[in-house]
């Protein structure tokens, strides 16, 4: 990992061109929250800082997963949840400042995803919480939240927005390549030769698995892939199972959590089940894979579901392609979510574009957040 560039913050005119950024991430999967801290001036990323995740308690999960999936036209109902999300989100910050040896003043801006509760991006609506003036009043420094709203206001999914920050990641490396981040709902990252980038989301990610996991065991995931890994796929189920228009669909196009029915693996042993769900995953990038302009030259994968066996080996299956976790570049696939919304958070900050017509279907490159001064 490279050492955080404390006291070599670039300079013009007196100008700060680079900025301490922490970004806050809490997916779909409803396992915690990631936060981590670059430096970056918005363009290129100049260090990589801590990074730490921290899990939600079982209750507070529960909360979450209750509000999913329902638009909330009334946010008041939900407020005192909103503040508890938010207060967490603060305490995290706390602690990764502390731990990597910062101060409050020292950090420019806080980019705070939010929880997603309902994307629907056919209907323009898309819904993340988190109350950005309480962070930047608790926490004492600027934050940028509400990352989607311009974009969906702009004929945009609203999603995927981490591939800005791909782009910038993929300067070093041979091209074209692909971003993979498998969260509950998983999503990539095209990058071309010259450095264009074309992304969407793929299927689902952790979140079917996951759900059918807790269905049948109480646990929140499958470790490992133990279960999946003794268990067969069943081959007519994961036929029903991709044959849903998403997957012809053209890009861009994104997904709620909860897009897909698991009624074909209903009935299946919990074995099987998994095995055939995490196939689904991996399968629907190779289905996504068809719809890119070229093949990539290797997929490196980011995010939770990299840590599940089963479905690297049916990436590496379906795909066909080199399939390696981004550890290989020396990045943190747990982090790069989270380091996103930093890198988002200064180019909101200057105005920059957040989103493309490639990317998320916006009419143009347009810039996004809320900035909430302390
Ligand atoms: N050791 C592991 N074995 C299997 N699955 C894992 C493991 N660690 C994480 N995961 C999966 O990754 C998910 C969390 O991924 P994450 O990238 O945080 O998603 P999100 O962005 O939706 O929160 C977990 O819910 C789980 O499904
Ligand atoms: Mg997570």
């Amino acid at each position: 990992m490279l050492w955080f560039l404390m006291g070599e913050r670039r300079c013009k005119n007196g100008v700060e061109l680079t900025m301490i950024a922490i970004g806050l991430m809490s997916g779909t999967s409803l396992d915690g929250i990631d936060a981590a801290i670059i430096e970056t001036d918005g363009d290129g990323v100049s260090a990589f800082g801590k990074k730490i995740s921290v899990p939600y308690p079982e209750g507070f999960r529960e909360t979450l997963r209750q509000l999913l999936g329902h638009n909330p036209t009334d946010l008041s109902n939900i407020q005192s949840v909103i503040e508890e999300l938010t207060l967490r989100h603060a305490d995290v910050v706390k602690e990764l400042i502390s731990s990597a040896g910062l101060t409050p003043d020292q950090v420019d801006v806080v980019g705070f995803h939010g929880q997603t509760l309902f994307h629907d991006p056919d209907n323009a609506i898309t819904c993340q919480v988190g109350d950005g003036a309480l962070l930047a009043k608790t926490i004492g420094i600027p934050v940028v939240n509400d990352f989607r709203s311009n974009d969906v206001l702009n004929g945009g999914e609203g999603a995927p927005l981490a591939p800005a920050y791909h782009v910038a990641l993929a300067r070093t490396l041979e091209r074209p390549v692909a971003f993979l981040n498998i969260g509950g709902v998983a999503n990539l990252t095209w990058v071309s030769p010259d450095g264009g980038a074309v992304a969407f989301d793929t299927g689902p990610g952790n979140a079917l698995i996951d759900d059918w996991v807790k269905r049948h065991t109480g646990a929140l995931m499958d470790e490992g892939g133990s279960l999946a890994r003794s268990g067969q796929v069943d081959e007519a189920a994961l036929a029903l199972l991709l044959d849903h228009p998403y997957f012809q669909r053209p890009y861009p196009k994104s997904l709620d959590r909860d897009a897909f029915d698991v009624t074909p693996v209903i009935g299946l042993s919990i074995e099987d089940g998994a095995a055939t769900l995490s196939a689904f995953t991996s399968a629907a990038v190779a289905e996504a894979a068809r719809l890119l302009p070229a093949k990539p030259l290797k997929w490196l994968v980011c995010g939770g579901g990299r840590h599940n066996p089963a479905t690297m080996a049916g990436l590496r299956k379906y795909l066909a392609t080199p399939v390696e976790p981004v550890e290989v570049e020396g990045w943190d696939g747990d982090a790069l979510e989270a380091q996103a919304f930093a890198y988002l958070a200064v180019r909101s900050l200057k105005g920059l574009a957040l989103s493309y017509p490639q990317t998320t279907g916006a009419r143009h490159p347009l810039t996004g957040g809320v900035r909430h001064d302390p």
